[in-house]
C-alpha cells in the first residue's frame, strides 16, 4: 500500500506563514466538503471505516494526529504533524485516527458530500470486499 503525502507549499514571511489550498491544483480533487475534528479527548480513536467512492486528504492543521491505514493486505501507521503535508485517504482503506495532541485540529477535504451509504463501516465487510 503506497502511503501518499502531498506537500503543501508554504507562503511565509516576516509576518508568518500561509498555505492555499485550491482545487484540481494542489488538491488533485474538486473540493465538495471540508470538515474538521478538534477537541479530541485523549485516547479516544476514530475513524474504523473505509469509503466506497469518496477521496479525502487530511491535514493536521494544528497539534499532531496519527493514522493507521488497512487495505486489507498491509497495515500502516503514520503521524501527522505539519500543517504543510497533506495526507491522501483513498476509497477501499479501512482508516483509524488515534493519538490526538490536546490542541489537535484535523481538517479533512473531501470530494464528494457527506453520504452514509459511501462507509463501509463493518470491518469484516471491508475485507470480505476487498480480498479476491
Ligand atoms: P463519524 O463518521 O462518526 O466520524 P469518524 O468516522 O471520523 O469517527 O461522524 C461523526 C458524526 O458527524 C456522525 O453523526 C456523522 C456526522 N458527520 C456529518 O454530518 N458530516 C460529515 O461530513 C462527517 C464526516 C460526519
Amino acid at each position: 500500500m503506497k502511503i501518499e503525502l502531498i506537500p503543501l507549499q508554504q507562503h511565509g514571511d516576516e509576518r508568518g506563514l500561509l498555505i492555499a489550498l485550491e482545487e484540481e491544483h494542489n488538491i488533485p480533487f474538486p473540493i465538495k466538503r471540508v470538515y474538521y475534528m478538534f477537541d479530541t479527548l485523549q485516547g479516544i480513536r476514530r475513524g474504523f471505516h473505509a469509503h466506497k467512492k469518496t477521496r479525502q486528504l487530511a491535514i493536521a492543521i494544528k497539534g499532531s494526529c496519527s493514522f493507521l491505514f488497512d487495505d486489507g493486505k498491509e497495515k500502516k501507521n503514520i503521524i501527522l504533524n505539519d500543517p504543510a503535508q497533506g495526507l491522501m485517504i483513498e476509497p477501499y482503506v479501512w482508516h483509524e485516527m488515534y493519538d490526538f495532541s490536546d490542541d489537535c485540529i484535523l481538517m479533512v477535504l473531501a470530494d464528494d458530500v457527506y453520504d452514509e451509504s459511501d462507509y463501509i463501516r463493518n470491518y469484516q465487510d471491508f475485507i470480505s470486499r476487498v480480498i479476491l
